[in-house]
């Protein structure tokens, strides 16, 4: 497995990926890596000829400073994982690498902007935009791996590479959870053993609300007892629980079963933010 630092050393192998014909898987990552993102990895593996994965902790997308500091670091453990899987090559650039000088560019993705991650995490989806077009740019990978976790985040790239031109395939590979159903998360890692376990009500008022809609009752019904669920304990606090079209994230205020619906949650524990979605028809 190749540890490559610098977008040079990059265009090397590149250009050996070239000659033998191969095509490039890329999982775009922040580290901290656990079987959500070697899911993706594994479905690289079986998809394309040579796989990058990148770890880069992108400041422009944190919207909240402490959130970035406290981002877990596990670069070792990380490089020993993707070793394991087989993986050919890393790129793991440093910030001045990406940003040599300060990031004046914003992106606007609309109506997706004005809701529920973009809402609460203002600048959020730009800073994502712009590392993702970058990475895109320097890797040129012809398939790019993305979890359905971050729902929204694949609106976002689904637009940027439609509007944009890249010549890249979009794959988007299903949440991984735990066996009691918590998503997987770099984040988890932050939470307090009792966390852990209240961390639970994000995937059962999902799946409750779920059940509870296609067996027909409202949408407005539904979301009142979930947020009555949620405000029976003082963690987790919920900020948004949200029906959505998973493309165009028009939230809903009634369930129509004949739209493609997802349920979206995000919800603090201390100062950990969690989101989760569930589809709830096909
Ligand atoms: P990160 O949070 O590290 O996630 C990297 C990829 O792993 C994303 O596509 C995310 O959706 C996916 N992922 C995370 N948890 C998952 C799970 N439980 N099951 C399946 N996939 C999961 O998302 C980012 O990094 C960044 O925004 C990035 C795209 C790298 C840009 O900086």
């Amino acid at each position: 497995m190749k540890i490559i630092k610098i977008p040079e050393d990059w265009d090397q192998l590149w250009a050996k990926t070239l000659l033998n014909n191969q095509k490039i898987g890329f999982v775009p990552t922040m580290g901290a890596l656990h079987e959500g993102h070697l899911e993706l990895v594994r479905y690289a593996i079986n998809e394309c000829d040579f796989i990058v994965v990148s770890i880069f902790v992108n400041p422009t997308q944190f919207n909240n400073p402490s959130d970035f500091e406290s981002y877990p670091k596990t670069i070792e453990a990380d490089l020993s994982l993707l070793e394991k899987e087989g993986i050919d090559a890393v790129f793991i650039p440093e910030t001045h690498t990406m940003y040599p000088r300060e990031v004046e560019l914003s992106l606007d993705f609309g109506s997706i902007e004005k809701v529920l991650e973009g809402k609460f995490r203002p600048g959020h989806f730009s800073g994502v935009g712009i590392v993702v077009s970058k990475l895109f740019n320097l890797i040129r990978p012809h398939k790019a791996f993305f979890g359905q976790k971050d729902l929204q985040q694949v609106a976002v790239i689904k637009r940027l590479v439609n509007d944009l031109s890249f010549p890249v395939k979009l794959r988007i590979i299903p949440t991984k959870r735990e066996k009691d159903g918590l998503a997987l998360s770099s984040r988890n890692v932050r939470l307090s053993p009792s966390q852990r376990k209240e961390a639970l009500i994000l995937i059962q008022s999902l799946a409750k609300a779920r059940t509870e809609l296609l067996a027909g009752q409202s949408w407005l019904q539904v979301s009142q007892e979930i947020r009555e669920d949620f405000s029976k304990q003082p963690e987790p606090r919920l900020e948004y629980f949200e029906l959505v079209h998973p493309d165009t994230f028009e939230v809903f205020q009634t369930f129509d079963p004949n739209q493609k619906n997802f349920l979206c949650v995000a919800a603090y524990l201390g100062d950990v933010r969690l989101i989760d979605n569930l589809q709830v028809n096909d």
